[in-house]
């Protein structure tokens, strides 16, 4: 028996969090957006996705599984995106024409991650980046921009394909040849910051993000506000606060912007409800926090919260007040039984936590 060739790697990408929220879509098979977005990618040790993607001539087809279980791959995103690394492959392909040209040879990926996915924890993002750098990489593409193939998985995943603070741009171009991510600061730009997730439910959303984007845009009147006349002043004004390194404004800007997006949502016709009685809990939480900080004279202990499709706030927090925030926390909504980390991390209902009077 002839022993088969076969070229494996692995790859991980970490969730990141909109802050300037990429909501509506100018094409829907490209995945282009109407607006420009701004994001922090969380580090590499937290959620994230891990995908080994392993190509050989023994096999017969591509094959695709996620969280261990097989999926069909006749998604046409997973479809675009290999497509897109195959393509790129063969323009720099120095095996191509030869016996050993490895652009031919099917493709197996395995990915998983390390949180619930479609819990509107942004499962995708890290789920496509990661199985974009894989790919690539085992295919030996070499340089050029990832995060245009990641894009065309899931929107928000070519952000996760770089570090620290994120910018989508929109692009104008119709192919979407501009419509990039590029980093605007480092991890480290605000100092030590935390990202804390607050889970109010791991399960399945009930509106995916692409169903509820095409709602607002097709019904919303605040959606339509929000694309003509506020969320390209806000992006102007949320690059200038972190070029002038401006927590408190950026802090004020990213919770706008999770407001506006889910009052989109509520105005859409029919409703998209991603937000529960315990996300508006979490947000009163902030803003009264933050008026005492204020009050005292400390800005920079300043918190903010944003919302993506999902009711699960994620609060960024100066790691100077994360002591003082994670007891608020604990006190407000004090652990349950039910809903320990392993419950959470199998998608389990966990009970609404009851707020103490
Ligand atoms: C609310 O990237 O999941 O998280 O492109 O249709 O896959 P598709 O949508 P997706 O939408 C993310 C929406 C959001 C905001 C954001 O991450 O910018």
């Amino acid at each position: 028996m002839t022993p088969h060739k076969y070229f494996i790697v692995t790859a991980t990408a970490p969730v990141n969090i909109a802050v300037i929220k990429y909501w509506g879509k100018r094409d829907e098979v490209l995945i282009l957006p109407l607006n420009d977005s701004v994001s922090f990618t969380l580090s590499q040790d937290q959620l994230c996705a891990t995908t080994t993607a392993c190509i050989s001539p023994a096999f017969t087809n591509d094959a695709f599984w996620l969280n261990g279980k097989e999926e069909s791959l006749e998604n046409p995103r997973i479809q675009n995106c290999l497509k897109e690394i195959r393509r790129r492959a063969k323009e720099s392909c120095s095996s191509c024409g030869s016996e050993d040209d490895i652009t031919s040879w099917p493709v197996h990926i395995c990915s998983a991650n390390n949180f619930p996915t479609a819990a509107g924890l942004a499962s995708s993002a890290a789920g496509y980046a990661a199985m974009v750098v894989a790919v690539a990489e085992v295919y030996g593409v070499s340089g050029g921009d990832l995060s245009v193939a990641a894009r065309q998985g899931s929107g928000s995943a070519c952000r996760s394909v770089l570090g620290g603070i994120v910018r989508w741009y929109k692009g104008e171009q119709l192919d979407g040849s501009d419509s990039v991510a590029r980093q605007v600061a480092p991890p480290d730009h605000f100092g030590e910051l935390h990202a804390i997730l607050c889970v109010a439910s791991g399960r399945r959303k009930k509106t995916g993000s692409t169903e509820g984007m095409r709602r607002c845009v097709k019904t919303s009147l605040v959606m339509n506000m929000r694309l003509t006349s506020t969320v390209d002043a806000r992006t102007k004004n949320i690059v200038k606060a972190i070029a002038e390194k401006d927590w408190s404004s950026f802090c004020d800007l990213t919770m706008s912007d999770s407001q506006e997006m889910h009052a989109a949502c509520l105005t859409a016709s029919p409703p998209v409800v991603y937000m529960t009685d315990t996300s508006h809990a979490v947000v009163e939480l902030v803003h009264e926090y933050n008026r005492v900080v204020v009050k005292e004279g400390q800005p920079q202990l300043k918190i903010c919260y944003t919302f993506d499709a999902g009711p699960n706030a994620c609060l960024f927090v100066p790691a100077a007040a994360v002591g003082q925030v994670m007891s608020l926390l604990l006190k407000v909504f004090p652990p349950s039984d039910h809903c320990t980390l392993d419950t959470y991390l199998r998608g389990l209902p966990c009970p609404t936590p009851q707020l103490i009077p």
